[in-house]
């Protein structure tokens, strides 16, 4: 085919698609190439970013090889170049040991590393803080285990009103609109913390992408995470439910907001006389609806 076009209009229509394809590639462009996968910003999910980037680079390195060998082959040995078929060939031992022992070495050189960091996710050790998170139908449940605080986190009340039928309010109005909460886990940088996840219904799922890490929140069972956000990494970060839970499993969202050490105590004693006043330390009484 010629890419040579006599015909005007055709020629236009041409440089038409050239053109949005132009400014498709410079709107993903000016999205910074989000195409990776994101580094996150605690310990286990840069440990996890680094395993990703490994593994993608062990892959381009096998694509470069297998494809370049084969375009080669396929340019270098073509029919028109008066190519035979070699009918002599039909088994080498050698070959054959090279294409296996090779395979095998790369695997071990990933298997390594990825086991490296499967046994790190499931260290416990040195943790500073235990939180229980309990998911309910449709909201959180923070428990600071021997903090004596305990609060329930739901979707913000003016997302809430705004997604109701016919509430007439414009979305675009609401400040992060189905994103925030009413109460905000808050936890400290630089800090180990166990996250304990539960379920007092059906099955949740409690998500922080930037923390690299995501388990079931089940009835009955207690699974376990641990996070350490960066000391430098202080600010906000919002997840989601993850797992189907119902009619409102998309108005269940996660805002936790990671201060300094310093800051986070005084949040934690503020919210300990807080909790003291109102007599609401015991986070088993009741359930509010
Ligand atoms: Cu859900």
């Amino acid at each position: 085919m010629s890419f040579h076009m006599k015909n005007r209009p055709a020629r236009r229509a041409f440089q038409a698609a050239f053109v949005s394809l132009f400014a498709l590639v410079a709107s993903v462009a000016h999205a910074e190439w989000a195409l990776n996968m994101t580094e996150g910003v605690s310990i286990l999910s840069k440990e996890i970013y680094g395993l990703h980037m490994e593994i993608f680079w062990w892959c381009v390195g096998i694509g470069v090889v297998v494809f370049g060998v084969m375009i080669y082959s396929l340019i270098k040995f073509r029919k028109s170049q008066g190519a035979q078929a070699d009918t002599k060939l039909v088994h080498s031992t050698k070959v054959e040991i090279v294409w296996t022992v090779i395979p095998i070495m790369i695997l071990v050189a990933m298997a390594v590393p990825t086991a490296r960091g499967l046994i790190k996710i499931e260290d416990m050790g040195d943790v500073a803080l235990n939180i229980k998170v309990t998911g309910y139908q449709w909201k959180w449940e923070y428990e600071y285990l021997n903090h004596g605080v305990s609060f329930f986190s739901t979707l913000k009340a003016d997302s809430n009103a705004a997604r109701q039928l016919g509430s007439g309010v414009d979305p675009a109005t609401v400040p992060n609109y189905l994103l925030d909460v009413d109460n905000v886990l808050v936890i400290p940088a630089g800090t180990k913390i166990r996250f304990l996840l539960t379920a007092q219904d059906v099955i949740h799922a409690w998500w922080v992408p930037a923390f690299g890490m995501k388990k079931d929140a089940i009835p009955g069972y207690v699974n376990e995470i641990w996070v350490q956000v960066d000391a430098d990494k202080i600010g906000t970060y919002r997840g989601q439910c993850a797992e189907l839970c119902g009619q409102d499993h998309a108005f269940l969202p996660i805002v936790v907001e990671v201060k300094s050490p310093a800051d986070y105590d005084v949040w934690l004693r503020a919210k300990q006389a807080d909790q003291k006043l109102a007599g609401t330390a015991s986070p088993t009484a009741v359930i509010p609806q």
